[in-house]
């Protein structure tokens, strides 16, 4: 077992800046991570706070929010349980197999984790000396089959090990790594063996029709490496050809919960906070209620608050591009969303709800059913091909389609007809 660091310093890049700077201290003190800003970066003309509300500028120790026990923005840039895993099992080597993220603490996982993390900040022992952790690169095929073994529990050669420890901090708990091509910077999203149904493909799939309804979406390819499927997603967080990093935060840090409150996390709330804190926030909330119903029409009932983010400037949020829109499992038609959509707690799959739902994001009914109308014959019209990018065999294609893909139950009560 490591010993736990009670302490860590954040640097961040400034909007704009190639280099980071140090931005405070993080302090672990009776389980919870409190967070001082440094002398010097208060002093600068171009600081601006982590986030707010949560770390306004000022001297002294800043506590969590209530109910929180890591800043939220903190936590946005650690791993979570996929990173963690591999973070542990470079440490721990054999003893990771028993699996429990416990056995090492908060700010292990923060210095620990690859640097190349999303948004614009990283951790690090000292706040004089900035150490790059990400020394080594991989082929796709390597780190491929590194998440393999991590995913067995099996020990990995050394290279490798660091090669899938770059990627440890990107959140999220399926298997995927890090990695540059072209000067594009890269997410990989790798199967596991205990998929039960093809999802890169579905993932994939779920993606491009996202383009082709008008949302605004990470840009995705489909890879073949040694005769399985690889999505790569085009990072939304770094600026091509600079060295500069783009502060994100997640909607659940927007909402001020946790992963531990996360069911109580709310389309609606977030839909109030886009009116008072976005820019533009008329489009964000036409945006945002498209997403939700595209994650209904798609079967994408895993679209919790981590899988919503927004850009900070200091000041403003801007909603990403979409990320982790991926059909999920279904037995048989019920199922609900992951966030609620209505103020009233509504969260079923249907999109006679959401329509009546449609003031809470700005629009008419009638706008509401306009959009959806448009993506049910965009899906409709695509889907054939889509499947052929794919590489879905037939028994794929009947798999997902009217299950995932638009499921009877997503239409029930609704009539595309006001009544
Ligand atoms: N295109 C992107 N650009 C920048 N950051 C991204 C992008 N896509 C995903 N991320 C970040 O990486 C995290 C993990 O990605 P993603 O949600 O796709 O993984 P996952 O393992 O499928 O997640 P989950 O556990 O929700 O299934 C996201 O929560 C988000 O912070
Ligand atoms: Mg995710």
């Amino acid at each position: 077992m490591t010993s736990e660091p009670t302490e860590a310093f954040v640097w961040t890049w400034l909007p704009g800046a190639e280099e980071p700077v140090v931005a405070g201290r993080l302090e672990l003190a009776g389980g919870t991570v409190d967070y001082n800003y440094g002398r010097s970066y208060l002093s600068r003309d171009d600081a601006i706070p982590l986030y707010l509300p949560e770390l306004p500028l000022r001297v002294g120790t800043i506590a969590p929010l209530p109910g929180l026990t890591v800043p939220g923005c903190i936590k946005d840039a650690g791993p979570d349980a996929w990173g963690q895993r591999v973070v542990m099992q470079h440490l721990l080597g054999a003893g990771a197999q028993d699996g429990d993220p416990a056995a090492l603490g908060p700010l292990t996982y923060l210095l620990r984790s690859g640097s190349d993390r999303i948004g614009a900040l990283d951790f690090q022992e000292r706040p004089d000396l900035y150490v790059d952790r990400d020394e080594m690169s991989a082929t796709l095929a390597d780190l491929m089959q590194a998440a393999d073994a991590v995913n067995e529990g099996r020990i990995l050669p050394r290279a490798l090990d660091l090669a899938l420890l770059h990627g440890s901090s990107v959140g999220g708990a399926r298997p995927k790594a890090l990695l540059e091509d072209g000067g594009r910077a890269l997410i990989a999203k790798f199967s596991a063996s205990t998929d039960t149904y093809p999802i890169v493909k579905g993932e994939f799939a779920a993606m491009e029709l996202a383009a082709r309804v008008g949302l605004t979406v990470a840009h995705v390819e489909l890879r073949q490496v040694m005769g399985r499927d690889v999505l790569l997603v085009e990072r939304f967080d770094r600026v091509p050809r600079t060295k500069q990093r783009r502060a994100v935060l997640s909607a659940l840090t927007i909402l001020e919960l946790d992963e531990l409150m996360a069911r109580y996390a709310s389309y609606a709330d977030l839909a109030q906070i886009v009116r008072e804190r976005f820019v533009d926030a008329r489009a964000t909330l036409r945006e945002l209620f498209a997403r939700i119903v595209f994650n209904i029409l798609t079967g994408n009932s895993d679209d919790h608050a981590r899988n919503h983010a927004a850009f900070w400037d200091g000041q403003w949020l801007a909603l990403t591009p979409a990320y982790d829109i991926c059909p999920q499992p279904r037995a048989g038609g019920e199922t609900s969303q992951a966030m609620m959509i209505g103020a009233d707690g509504f969260r079923m799959s249907q999109l006679a709800g959401c329509v009546q739902r449609a003031a809470t994001y700005m629009l008419t009914e009638g706008e509401a059913r306009d959009l959806i109308a448009h993506q049910v014959q965009v899906i409709e019209r695509d889907w054939a091909e889509i499947c052929d990018a794919a590489r879905m065999t037939a028994v794929d294609r009947s798999f997902f389609w009217r299950r995932q893909f638009l499921n009877p139950y997503a239409f029930d009560g609704y009539s595309a007809i006001p009544a």
